[in-house]
């Protein structure tokens, strides 16, 4: 394959539905598949408000964002991604779930085809053993928001030849991210550090050494992050960040990666974050986070 035309998208959520904004805009033909017809009406709106939002802050021409919405299409039918060169994984984060679908991609993508996770925490090899192209399938890890966020954590499996992270890492390159490069272990390199510190910003509420507050004020202006970690956690979903604790414990072994009961506790409340109004923080009222 000497150059990406057309890509597929798994997963219409915040993260597919943000990869697929990237690629349209960068020249690529994009067909995004949910099996939730709400999640890709939702996915629709948001991707034509995000778009206009860079074309009001002169960041894109009205030209190249009419162009990016004519080139993404949205489908139930997961068929319809057969004719892509790359298709790109962002369904929920469960090993399981994902092994299925792999396995059915296989038997509908085309032969060349590279098929993509953006797994933020589960294993390639695992993967790519349910196809029976595992030479071809690769870790693609965006940031949240893709279309912002600079940077793609490549993961390699066991059997990812180096055609397959050539051309991932020329594709992500494409879309303007600078790429870093990890080996098949649980978490990766963002995942492995930036987990642990979210997971443990929960204990410290859960053990009422601090408020949620004092814990997010004190991260962003005491060591210079953008977002406190509560925040992130919200922003990321706590349903995402829980599977992420899970997936490091079990691969890990080490107790240090147990979650923490409070995680749980939001994820079984519905709190997940951001995306259902309601986390750490209460975003259902005001805009913003406000304290519970
Ligand atoms: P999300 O919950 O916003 O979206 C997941 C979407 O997948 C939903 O719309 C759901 O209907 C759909 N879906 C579930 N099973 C499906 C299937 N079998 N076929 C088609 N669609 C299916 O989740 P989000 O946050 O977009 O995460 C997706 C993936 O990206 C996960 O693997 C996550 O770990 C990873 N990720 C998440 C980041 C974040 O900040 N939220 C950052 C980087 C990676």
């Amino acid at each position: 394959m000497a150059e990406v035309r057309s890509i597929g998208v798994v997963g219409g959520g915040q993260m597919g539905s943000g990869i697929a904004q990237l690629a349209a805009v960068h020249g690529v033909d994009v067909w995004l598949h949910d099996t939730d017809a709400e999640a890709l009406t939702r996915a629709t709106k948001s991707i034509s408000t995000s778009i206009q939002r860079f074309v009001s802050k002169g960041q894109l021409s009205q030209e190249v964002a009419t162009g990016a919405l004519q080139r993404l299409r949205c489908t139930s039918n997961l068929e319809e991604l057969c004719s892509a060169d790359v298709i790109i994984e962002a369904i929920v984060e469960s090993e399981d779930a994902k092994k299925k679908l792999f396995s059915e991609l296989d038997k509908l993508a085309k032969g060349s085809a590279i098929l993509a996770s953006n797994t933020s925490s589960i294993s390639i090899t695992r993967l790519a053993f349910a196809t029976s192209r595992p030479c071809q399938v690769i870790g693609m890890h965006f940031m949240n928001p893709p279309p912002i966020m600079k940077l793609v954590e490549i993961v390699r499996g066991a059997d990812t030849s180096e055609e397959t992270f050539n051309l991932t890492k020329a594709l992500a390159e494409r879309f303007g991210k600078t790429v870093i490069c990890s080996q098949d272990y649980s978490g990766f390199i963002i995942n492995r550090v930036l987990m642990p510190m979210i997971n443990e910003a929960f204990f410290t509420l859960y053990t009422g050494v601090a408020t949620k507050k004092d814990i997010d004020t004190g991260m962003k202006l005491g060591t210079n992050h953008p977002m406190g970690p509560l925040e992130l956690a919200d922003f990321i979903g706590l349903d995402v960040c829980l599977s992420i604790m899970k997936v490091l414990h079990a691969g890990l072994g080490d107790s240090k990666y147990v979650p923490c009961p409070l995680l749980q506790q939001y994820v079984d409340a519905g709190r997940l974050g951001r995306k259902r109004g309601i986390g750490v923080y209460n975003y259902r009222k005001v805009t913003g986070a406000t304290n519970l």
